[in-house]
């Protein structure tokens, strides 16, 4: 069959190069001029009402002067089905379906920004169609623990990687009139104890990894609204933390919307100072039996017009929330021109499948057992419960799908001549009210069942996993461990034992360990890939689609081996058990910066998969590399030959390192990457440019970024432990 390839729209390119305002949009001095307009039209309890909730998912507009609702929806996948006005249920809307998009952990693994741009352009039509004026997310929280429920929400470990995916992502949904609401700022890095964990971070630690990928969303892609996050951070809840406001605020000029988590706020006095707009809520007191607006107890709502009615708030903090809310709705609902949408067409179904598609990585093939033949592959054994599950829970990120293709059906309908069983080898059991319970079904039985299937076939896929239930790839929650759950581990060895012939596929959103990884000959990383996942996963099996994904975060051997669980130390990961005084349970990052891959390369300690690691079923050499330094870059030429037979995508990756800097360091970090498509045969030149300011530490001492002169080490290669060619600059 024809091999497909990476396809990049002309009109995604041009669109996500440009910053410019277009015609159909108010210039920044318009909006300006009618805020100003406004303001002294308004009340002072229009001017609050403003700022909190009015429903789960809506905030209000001024009727009489036609100021329009805010609505809002979940994020980042798609756009969440309908939620009750006052409580967490699903109002059965018939409506309310969308399209459903890979995780971003997928999108991340494609290293493809164009992509992620015309992820975030789908999305916003689909929001559009819906009535969404703002879209909660892209989450760019970075990938700590493995453990950490909501890892699948998120691009990885590396600041610079979530950056660059997540700055065209927002452009591509804002240049429709709809804001992106980059999430959880900020350090929520784990979903144990998520509203009362209080971290405990160096400044390098934050300004170097976690926050990146914010400052980009509000630099580069001038996101107009950010969700503050549930946890604390120095003893203050992040919604209302006068730190990190300063910085969003001040440093990097952000002039949109703070929005907190859902009940993410905590005080009033802080909300108002320290730069909240917008308080948004899951807990609405008196909700079932008080006939006064049960809103009306937010913190920015009658606590807030009574401090500002006695003096004891200025008043001059509402006018400036009021301010950043009326732009933001110059920016969405009140725009010049309105758009209106679609959705479920087939452009943003092929968008899905074209990401889910890039997003998978091929972690294992010897023996070139992988691309299967679809014509001699006479019979197969699908086994595993991953293969037929849905996939679209896991907390608010949830969907209602037109369609979702499990790879069970994909794999069919690409191998229409084989021979397919299916047998489910293992079950999770149901999960009630947040807790999964043991299967009902028979543990025995499914394991006999698949056993006996597996007897006669020429091959096995097994698609296992996780799953988007509690304690698993899930909101509320950790994961318990890093191994498989449900006994996978245990059926794998006794599959391999009948038959040999197994290809893994993993379907999840956080790293596992894979204790039978010497005998199984190929294994496939497919993360959750939206409606067109079971497409995109036999797409990969047969060889229509090369894989070229990479991850984006490592895989450790074991739990010890990842960074923050090196410790083993309570307040290192999840945080002390025993609350402090203030209730809250501190956590300190003791890995510092780091994080990930850097860890591992300046620990020496092997991971199973590292960042940035994936196959293909061509091979790429990267046959000649130079750098230079000229006018304010780092510029890396480097040459890459397709030496396989097929055609294929590569990823060029440019880690940098300063092995005498006068701070410690990682051995190297991200600097810039290239993806290109090379034929057979051939070879293409790459050029990756990174700025000098990018190799710059912050500085403790003077809070500032600092450059230090001297050698810099340039490593390129296809992989973070995979490099073809060390270089020296000087940076003088
Ligand atoms: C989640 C957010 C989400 C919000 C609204 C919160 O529980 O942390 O990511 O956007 O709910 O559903």
């Amino acid at each position: 069959m024809k091999q497909l390839f990476i396809a990049v729209s002309v009109f995604a390119l041009a669109s996500c190069c440009s910053n410019q305002q277009s015609a159909d949009q108010w210039t920044d001095a318009e909006i300006d001029q009618k805020i100003e307009e406004i303001l002294p039209q308004l009340s002072l309890d229009e001017k609050v009402a403003l700022c909190h909730a009015q429903s789960k998912f809506s905030t209000p507009g001024v009727a009489r002067l036609g100021i329009p609702e805010l609505w809002y929806s979940d994020g980042p996948h798609g756009v969440r089905m309908e939620i009750n006005w006052d409580d967490w249920g699903h109002s059965h809307w018939t409506n309310d379906t969308a399209t459903a998009f890979p995780v971003l952990t997928s999108l991340a693994a494609s290293f493809n920004p164009d992509l992620a741009f015309e992820y975030g352009n789908a999305v916003a039509e689909e929001a559009l169609y819906r009535g969404k004026d703002v879209m909660l997310g892209p989450g760019v929280n970075i990938y700590r623990s493995p453990l950490n429920g909501r890892n699948f929400e998120y691009m990885g470990e590396d600041p610079y990687l979530a950056s660059v995916m997540a700055v065209p992502y927002i452009k591509g949904m804002q240049q429709n009139g709809v804001a992106a609401c980059v999430k959880h700022f900020a350090l929520n890095n784990q979903e144990t104890w998520r509203t009362t964990v209080d971290v405990q971070v160096s400044d390098r630690a934050l300004r170097e990894i976690y926050l990146p990928a914010f400052e980009a969303a509000v630099r580069e892609a001038n996101v107009w609204s950010v969700m503050g996050s549930y946890n604390l951070y120095n003893g203050q809840h992040c919604c209302h933390n006068a730190k990190l406001n300063s910085i969003l605020r001040n440093e990097w000029g952000f002039d949109g919307c703070v929005i907190t988590d859902w009940g993410g706020a905590t005080d009033t006095k802080e909300s108002a100072e320290n730069g909240l707009d917008i308080e948004m809520g899951t807990w609405t007191n008196g909700l079932t039996s008080s006939t006064a607006n049960a809103y009306d107890s937010y913190y920015l709502a009658k606590p807030y017009l009574e401090a500002i009615k006695k003096g004891e708030i200025d008043s001059k903090t509402l006018d400036a929330k009021v301010r950043n809310i009326l732009r933001l709705m110059f920016r969405t609902n009140m725009a010049k021109n309105i758009k209106h949408g679609r959705k479920g067409n087939a452009e943003h179904i092929q968008t899905a499948l074209n990401i889910a598609r890039e997003g998978i990585v091929l972690l294992k093939n010897d023996n070139e057992v992988l691309p299967l033949d679809a014509k001699t592959t006479k019979k197969i054994a699908v086994i595993g419960e991953n293969a037929t599950r849905s996939m679209m829970g896991g907390g608010s990120s949830e969907l209602k799908t037109f369609h979702e293709v499990s790879p069970l059906e994909g794999i069919k309908s690409h191998f229409p001549n084989a021979q397919i069983v299916h047998s489910m080898g293992y079950a999770s059991g149901p999960e009630i009210y947040g807790h999964v319970l043991p299967s009902r079904l028979n543990a025995d039985s499914l394991q006999k069942a698949a056993l006996e299937a597996v007897k006669d076939v020429d091959l096995v896929i097994f698609v296992g996993g996780l799953t988007k239930a509690h304690e698993q790839d899930c909101e509320g929650g950790d994961r318990r461990s890093l191994d498989l759950p449900f006994g996978q581990n245990e059926l794998v060895e006794k599959i391999l034992d009948v038959n040999k012939n197994m290809i893994f596929v993993l379907v999840d959103g956080n790293a596992v360990t894979m204790p039978w990884l010497d005998k199984v000959p190929a294994v496939v990383e497919a993360w959750y890939g939206g409606c067109e996942a079971g497409n995109a996963i036999a797409d990969v099996l047969c060889g229509d689609v090369n894989p070229s994904g990479k991850l984006p975060y490592s895989f450790p051997v074991k739990l010890e081996d990842n960074a923050a669980h090196s410790f083993a130390s309570e307040e290192v990961y999840p945080g002390l058990a025993a609350v402090d005084a203030a209730n809250n349970h501190k956590e300190t990052y003791k890995e510092d910066i780091l994080v990930g891959y850097r860890w591992h390369d300046t620990k020496n300690i092997k991971p199973l998969f590292a960042f940035g690691y994936g196959l293909s079923y061509t091979t790429f050499e990267i046959q000649k590399a130079d750098v230079k330094v000229a006018s304010g870059k780092v510029n890396v030429k480097a040459t890459i030959a397709n030496t396989g037979k097929r055609d294929g995508a590569e990823v060029l990756q440019v880690y940098v390192g300063k092995p005498d800097s006068k701070v410690a360091r990682a051995v190297k970090e991200l600097k810039g990457f290239k993806k290109i498509s090379i034929a057979a045969g051939a070879s293409a030149e790459v050029s990756v440019d990174v700025p000098v300011e990018k190799l710059a530490f912050w500085n403790e001492e003077s809070q500032k970024w600092e450059v230090e002169k001297g050698k810099y080490v340039v490593y390129v290669g296809t992989s973070s432990d995979n490099i073809a060619h060390t270089l020296e600059i000087n940076i003088n």
